[in-house]
């Protein structure tokens, strides 16, 4: 079970499995600079909300590394500015300036004058937001399942698995930990126009574990709901606002309507720290929009006339009202969420 890492740090390098040549390529980069951590995160070779705070983290101590300074506050006010650059990679996931900011807090409150027993504790502080991260996945897996009950023919979409984390994945943590407990499920993966994570990724991984998964293009997604194929979709997600607004990958929005049409729950999977609780609601969620090229081209190859306009926001925002539940690390949060997810956020 599990047989795909996506980070990896040794011998104070991050290793990361370039997620642009998957399927067909499993190839790890190796980053041993925080200038390549941000261009790893804004090209997409990790993402994936959880996955991209996890190497933030890496990256801050990659910050802290190349300090050359004997100096503990040097190496701090690298990490805040080089923090902040990392930020800027990708707008949408409030994971990133979660674990940035965790991380620099963190080094604030250790008061070591040695320099190099600082930076080993700041390593620590990253390997610790790591390790929790494979304990979360296996518990929004548990709540999974116990949110499901009987339903076992589930769609998702985009990539909310072992590759967007560290382990079990969010949307997926159920069918894993399902498996492990002789539970089969029957996963729907959309495809995930336009840069395929579901096909790619998604698909990728359940089959590596041995699960039952079928990949259908996102425009088949509401005719399978309405033939009876589909007894309930969870995604993953990107940030929720304070009132339960959630920011997902394009498409989400299309999905969470069809759902909500035709009677089935949707379900949200996260950790916690995918919750944002100064934004009010899911206007104040910044939607990255990236390159054009990827709508133009599948694959490297061009699919349209060259010269034609181009809009490509990569996240969308499905409202409260349209989500059943929120499945967390803490357990299942169920509307009122502007009331429950704080409540659950200080358990
Ligand atoms: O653009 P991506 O591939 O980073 O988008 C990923 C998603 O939208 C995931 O569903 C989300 O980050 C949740 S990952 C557990």
């Amino acid at each position: 079970m599990n047989r795909i890492i996506p980070i990896k740090f040794e011998d104070g390098r991050l290793w990361l499995l370039d997620q642009r040549n998957l399927p067909f390529e499993s190839k790890y980069l190796e980053i041993d600079s925080v200038d390549k951590v941000y261009d790893a995160i804004r090209d997409m070779v990790v993402r994936g909300a959880p996955a991209i705070g996890v190497t933030a983290a890496y990256g801050m101590v990659l910050s802290a590394m190349e300090c050359q300074s004997d100096c503990c506050s040097d190496i701090l006010t690298k990490m805040k500015k080089d923090g902040e650059h990392l930020k800027k990679a990708r707008p949408t996931a409030v994971n990133l300036s979660w674990a940035i900011d965790m991380m620099n807090e963190k080094a604030a409150v250790l008061k070591i004058k040695d320099p190099l027993l600082f930076k080993w504790d700041i390593l620590g502080e990253a390997v610790k937001i790591h390790e929790e991260d494979v304990i979360t996945n296996r518990k929004i897996g548990e709540n999974t399942l116990k949110v499901l009950g009987s339903k076992r023919r589930i769609l998702t979409h985009c990539n909310a698995g072992i590759l967007a984390t560290t382990s079990y994945g969010t949307a997926t943590a159920g069918f894993y930990v399902g498996k492990e407990k002789g539970i089969g499920f029957k996963v729907f993966a959309d495809e995930t126009r336009p840069r395929l994570q579901g096909a790619r990724l998604t698909a990728y991984e359940l089959f590596e574990n041995g699960i039952d998964v079928t990949v259908i293009s996102d425009n088949a997604a509401a005719h399978m709901m309405a033939t009876g194929e589909i007894e309930a979709v969870i995604t993953g997600c990107d940030r929720v606002a304070a009132n339960g607004d959630t920011a997902n990958k394009i498409g989400t929005l299309s999905v969470a309507i069809s759902a909500s049409y035709f009677g089935i729950p949707l379900y949200i999977a996260c950790p916690l720290s995918t919750v944002d609780f100064s934004l009010h609601t899911g206007k104040d969620i910044p939607i990255e929009e990236r390159d054009h090229s990827e709508v133009e081209f599948i694959l490297g190859k061009r699919i349209m006339p060259e010269g034609i306009k181009v809009r490509n926001p990569a996240f969308d925002v499905t409202p409260a009202e349209k989500i059943t539940a929120i499945i967390t690390e803490k357990g299942v949060v169920y509307p009122p969420f502007k009331e429950n997810l704080r409540k659950i956020s200080l358990t």
